[in-house]
């Protein structure tokens, strides 16, 4: 794996933004600029006032007989384009100011999420329909929310194909109007699970869970932890693709992190992995295969694999389904901070099998290795999607053979649904940008 250059990859991301109206000063001001770094010194001003330049100076002979502009061509020849310490003004990141909210038409509201309200709206310039989630910063006393810039900063770095695009971030008239600008798709899987009369078939699900894993492992693959992978949160469009959305919670890992560790006020109840209920604050890229795991196993399902009120009940249903975890399956169970606040059930075999009894044995393989208690041994995005499950029949299906649905998203208000938890309150990881912790 190398080393990601995400400042890189967030200014090579430039192109996306849709290009703003110039005014006619701006290009000929950036030429100045140039022309200025590019010469160190104002020749030209000197020379044609110092009347008394020696004729033996070879310059002043280039110098006196030509119109201005040919001893321009002639000085900057002789000259470094730049200064060899400060790059030249086309190096430096494409920074531009954010459009308006108003260069959209509002059409209706998608959903109100605990963080922010997200609307459905068309580019007013270009016809396109998009999604604009309004980022909640009104009750934000510290300035802009580190989680905020973490969220644009993840799109910007993890644009793939199975990644929601971001097109831009646009703001209202006051500071706590910012909006982030994504193409619209049509569904989300939460709703999709809920409508659908019959589940996906196998093969769809293989599609689905394939392209999951492609988006998951080219985040990871940069560094980006998404830590809120659950069904509401990736999309589907009416051509069978998915789209991970959503990374409010999503931060970098493999930089130091502050004292007291990671934060464990991430990841949705009912999807976050054993060691952040456990009190882990040293985790990584296992906990969002923790949460693909109980995806795969809600597509299966139709409905979500654990739906715990609480963190104790949640790990009782998981101990219930995979046995408690013992010296082999979790050598450093002992060691987490929860660990001996735990009563741990009497031991026994997983019960994988009788909960999914119609898939086949790499099926059974695959979620076993998502679920896998220690982290270590959990199975990589990238390991997955090597699995054998894919290359056995049914194969998955091709996304263009996908039937559609209907978008609610498209038309009315979306149906809530009151029983399932959200994310963790972020208030908590708000801080301010000044400290090192920086996304
Ligand atoms: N690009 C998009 N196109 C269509 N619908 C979208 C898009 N982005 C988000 N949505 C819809 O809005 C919902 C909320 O969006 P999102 O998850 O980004 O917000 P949130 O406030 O962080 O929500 P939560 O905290 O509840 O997960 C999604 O579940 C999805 O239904
Ligand atoms: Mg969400």
């Amino acid at each position: 794996m190398s080393l990601p250059s995400s400042s890189q990859a967030v200014f090579e991301a430039g192109p996306s933004t849709p290009s703003r109206k110039r005014s006619r000063w701006e290009p000929h001001e950036a030429l100045h600029d140039d022309a200025e770094m590019n010469e160190p010194q104002p020749p030209l001003k000197r020379r044609s006032k110092s009347k008394g330049t020696s004729l033996s100076d070879p310059r002043s002979q280039a110098v006196t007989p030509e119109p201005r502009s040919q001893i321009r061509v002639v000085v900057e020849r002789q000259r470094p384009r730049h200064s060899i310490y400060v790059p030249p003004r086309t190096h430096h990141p494409p920074l531009t100011p954010s459009r308006s909210v108003y260069s959209y038409e509002r059409l209706n509201s998608i959903e109100e999420g605990s963080y922010g309200v997200v609307f459905r709206a068309r580019d007013k310039e270009t016809g396109d329909i998009v999604a604009l989630k309004k980022l909640k910063l009104d009750d934000e006393k510290h300035g802009f929310p580190i989680t905020a810039l973490r969220e644009v900063n993840a799109l910007m770095v993890c644009q793939h194909e199975n990644v929601v695009g971001i097109r831009e971030v646009v703001v209202g008239e006051t500071l706590t109007q910012v909006f982030i600008v994504m193409d619209f798709i049509e569904h989300d899987l939460k709703t999709l699970l809920t409508v659908m009369p019959a589940p996906f078939l196998q093969s769809e699900i293989k599609t689905l869970l394939k392209q999951l894993l492609s988006a998951v492992a080219f985040c990871h693959e940069r560094w980006i932890l998404h830590r809120d992978l659950k069904t509401s949160n990736l999309l589907m469009n009416n051509r069978g693709q998915i789209k991970v959305a959503d990374f409010g919670l999503a931060r970098r890992y493999g930089d130091p992190v502050g004292v007291g560790g990671l934060t464990q006020l991430v990841v949705t109840l009912w999807y976050r992995a054993p060691e952040i209920l456990l009190g882990a604050t040293t985790y990584s890229t296992a906990v969002d295969m923790w949460s693909v795991g109980c995806i795969f196993a809600e597509l299966l399902l139709k409905e979500p694999l654990f739906q715990a009120k609480g963190e104790i009940e949640m790990l009782s249903m998981i101990f219930k389904l995979l046995g408690p975890p013992t010296t082999t399956t979790w050598p450093d169970y002992s060691l987490l901070p929860l660990a001996n606040t735990i009563n741990l059930p009497a031991p026994h075999p997983s019960q994988l099998r009788q909960r999914f009894p119609h898939i086949s044995v790499a099926g059974i393989d695959l979620i076993s290795r998502m679920l896998a208690y220690d982290p270590e041994d959990r199975i990589s995005a990238e390991e997955a999607l090597q699995h054998p499950y894919f290359r056995e029949s049914p194969f998955p299906k091709h996304p263009d053979l996908f039937g559609s649905f209907p978008s609610v998203a498209a038309g009315e208000k979306r149906r809530k649904h009151p029983d399932s938890p959200h994310a963790p309150v972020r208030a908590a990881d708000y801080k301010l940008l000044t400290e090192f912790d920086a996304p």
